[in-house]
């Protein structure tokens, strides 16, 4: 008979200090006992990205606190734990370390088992703590960091179906947001700006459309937007509230029109596996735009297959997603010892071709 676990989570890998914990009866919903988030956004606001020094050297600073405050938020202590998870990758490596060392000390000191886990499963896997639903789903990961396609096999499975092949969605709305002159993070500026504007005025590419695969590219957009203000600018010598909102407005068009029809292609491979109860699942801080969600859930209803958005805050990076990823694989018996080590690089699905690309927000996987 399984019991309840009680697990800690640790996320540090790329600019948010975060620790969560997360216990699990068998039979019941799991609970987040705590949830605590350190944002570094002030740090790096002036550097128009993620700086990896200050945040390895914040995340150090933050960890202990964060770690105290979800203990006495979820009213625990270190000898009530199962285990302790960490990200022990992809991302950056100054952070990632962090963390890990956070963990091993916590492990050693109070010899309680260590769980390393890839902060792309504990995203992929939070629909399962949000809504308990059954293997195999398929998942889209949509941040200012990841894009891809997953179908979600098992704890330890991940089959990747495509992705992007340069930057990242959210990378595309922070610069776009930039380019308009309109605050970071970009993505929710340009979504207000875009609800004022007329998408039909530019018509931004779709790139990688004519391909039949599941992959994307979001860099030329990006370039395409670039070209867009500067031959406004040259005619007018500046944008009018009218030009901002116009391309804000092309420009997320562009961007829906390629998640959804790529989702449709990914849902067609995923359904081939005839899954008993279909689900297509987002994460990540993209999946917030109403437009984007709205063209996901009209996909999903053309398929019959459920849509499931769990909520934004355990869509972006969080602590309670690695305790919970550590959760399941601690119930297989996937356990790791003090000579785990932290992997800049991680792809999920092992068998896919690695990934070029850069990313503001660090390494992709
Ligand atoms: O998942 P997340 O918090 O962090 C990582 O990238 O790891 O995602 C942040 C990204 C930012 O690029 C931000 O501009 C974008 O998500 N974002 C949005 C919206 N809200 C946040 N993009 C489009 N529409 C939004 N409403
Ligand atoms: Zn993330």
């Amino acid at each position: 008979m399984a019991k309840q676990l009680t697990v800690l989570g640790i996320e540090s890998s790329c600019d948010d200090t975060a620790a969560a914990v997360v216990r699990h009866t068998p039979g019941s919903s799991p609970e987040i006992l705590s949830q605590v988030v350190v944002s570094q956004d002030e740090l790096h606001k002036n550097f128009g990205g993620v700086v990896p020094e200050i945040a390895a050297r914040a995340h150090t600073e933050k960890l202990d606190y964060c770690v105290a405050d979800a203990f006495n938020e979820a009213a625990i202590n270190l000898p009530d734990l199962d285990a302790i998870a960490v990200t022990s990758g992809p991302g950056l490596i100054g952070g990632v370390l962090s963390g890990v060392m956070c963990a091993k000390g916590l492990s050693a000191a109070a010899n309680k088992p260590l769980i390393g886990v890839n902060h792309l499963a504990g995203h992929a896997l939070t629909p399962r703590l949000t809504n308990q639903i059954e293997f195999p789903y398929l998942m889209l990961l949509v941040s200012g960091g990841h894009c891809q396609f997953l179908i979600v096999h098992d704890v330890d499975r991940f089959q990747r179906l495509g992705g992007t092949i340069d930057d990242a969605p959210g990378e595309a709305f922070d610069k776009t947001a930039r380019l308009l002159g309109l605050g970071q993070p970009g993505g929710p500026h340009v979504e207000a700006a875009a609800l004022k504007g007329d998408p039909a005025r530019f018509r931004f590419p779709r790139p990688l459309l004519d391909r039949p695969d599941c992959d994307m590219s979001f860099s030329g957009l990006k370039t395409a937007l670039l070209r867009a203000r500067e031959a406004i600018l040259a005619k007018k010598g500046g944008l009018t509230r009218k030009d901002q909102a116009d391309l804000a407005a092309g420009f997320q068009q562009a961007v829906t029109a390629v998640l959804l029809e790529k989702s449709r292609r990914a849902l067609k491979i995923y359904l081939e596996l005839n899954p008993v109860k279909p689900v297509f699942a987002v994460a990540g801080g993209v999946s917030a735009n109403q437009d984007i969600r709205a063209a996901l859930e009209t996909v999903c209803a053309e398929s019959g297959v459920d849509f499931i958005a769990p909520p934004l805050s355990l869509c972006t990076d969080n602590g309670a997603m690695i305790a919970w990823a550590g959760l399941e694989r601690y119930r297989r018996g996937l356990i790791d010892d003090l000579s785990l080590s932290a992997r800049p690089r991680w792809p999920l699905d092992q068998t896919s071709p690695a990934m070029l690309g850069s990313g503001k927000k660090g390494a992709k996987a």
